[in-house]
């Protein structure tokens, strides 16, 4: 038996004491994929979230993942491990920055990736994930949008559409780490294998690809694909449910450096004392709840 099995055996306990589910993200230590309810990506995890009849959400994300559940199901409590396991490309603009970028360009909608905090989504007309920033953006009634905080997504969203994409100039620090010439060395190395990238991804990276997806449009696309071998430009996590849904396949990563921190501060023992002490309980100010929610709302109806 290994170490991991008496605390997931507590784990299971306390779930169940608790009336908890455990949601994870794709993202997440391959650990705490195997003992969460469901994996999946942004998209998926805030429609489970909203769906749910548990009494308590535990979220294995970063921050605004588990504020996004709270906002679809503000009855519930919902906790996340670890309070520092943030999401530095959310961070980058906030409400007051967003209201300054609203003023400069008046009457456009803004479209907010999920990778906002409440408050920013709150002052945003709808949300959007990776799984869905076309459709949203072009589901707007207007020739323009706003669109914060992630360039890239943005840039990507501009040359799948018609309308004029105003970005805000944020970014993800781990797919950015995921340099073009890199993905071509490995391509050389492994010459059979596709490559399929994150929309985080840098336009030079994606320009390299043959599939652009979100994380659980991935695990979709590599399951269906006659292909052997893949290059996944994102975060190294979604390697492990790869690798448990393809045995027959081989994956390579990019490159040394596309780790998540933040998504990597999640681990079992977080888990476990996280149901032990209900903590850390996420809470936000109803007002801020409810703008966000219309955002969020907006987003699943599309
Ligand atoms: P997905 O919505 O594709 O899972 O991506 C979330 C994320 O944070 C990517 O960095
Ligand atoms: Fe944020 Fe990038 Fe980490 Fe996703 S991978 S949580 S966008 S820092």
């Amino acid at each position: 038996m290994s170490d991991n099995s008496s605390i997931v055996d507590r784990i299971m306990a306390l779930k169940a004491e608790r009336g908890a589910v455990i949601l994870a993200h794709n993202y997440q230590l391959g650990e705490v994929q195997d003992i969460a309810d469901f994996a999946g990506d942004s998209l998926e995890l805030s429609r489970k979230a909203a769906e749910t009849d548990a009494e308590v959400i535990l979220f294995c994300g970063v921050h605004f993942m588990a504020e996004t559940a709270k906002i679809l199901s503000p009855e519930k409590t919902v906790l996340i491990p670890d309070l520092h396991a943030g999401c530095p490309m959310a961070d980058m603009i906030n409400a007051e920055q967003l209201r300054e970028f609203k003023e400069q360009h008046p009457g456009l909608p803004v479209v907010a990736y999920v990778n906002t905090s409440a408050e920013v989504k709150a002052e945003s007309t709808i949300c959007c994930t990776s799984a869905n920033a076309v459709r949203v953006v072009e589901a707007m009634d207007a020739d323009a949008v706003l669109f914060v905080p992630d360039k890239s997504l943005g840039a990507y969203v501009a040359s799948k559409t018609s309308k004029k994409v105003i970005t805000w100039s944020g970014f993800c620090p781990t797919h950015h780490r995921i340099l073009a010439q890199d993905v071509i060395r490995t391509k050389r190395e492994h010459p059979e294998a596709l490559v399929v990238a994150h929309p985080e991804c840098a336009a030079d990276v994606l320009a390299l690809a043959d599939a652009i997806e979100s994380t659980s449009g991935m695990i979709r696309y590599v399951a269906a694909s006659p292909a052997k071998e893949f290059i996944m430009c994102t975060e190294r996590g979604i390697l492990h449910r790869l690798k448990k849904d393809n045995p027959d396949k081989v994956f390579y990563n990019p490159g040394p450096l596309n780790i998540c921190p933040n998504m990597k501060k999640i681990t079992l023992e977080k888990v476990l004392w996280s149901l032990e002490d209900m903590k850390y309980e996420i809470t936000l100010p109803q007002d801020v709840i409810e703008k966000a929610r219309a955002a969020i709302e907006g987003m699943i109806a599309i």
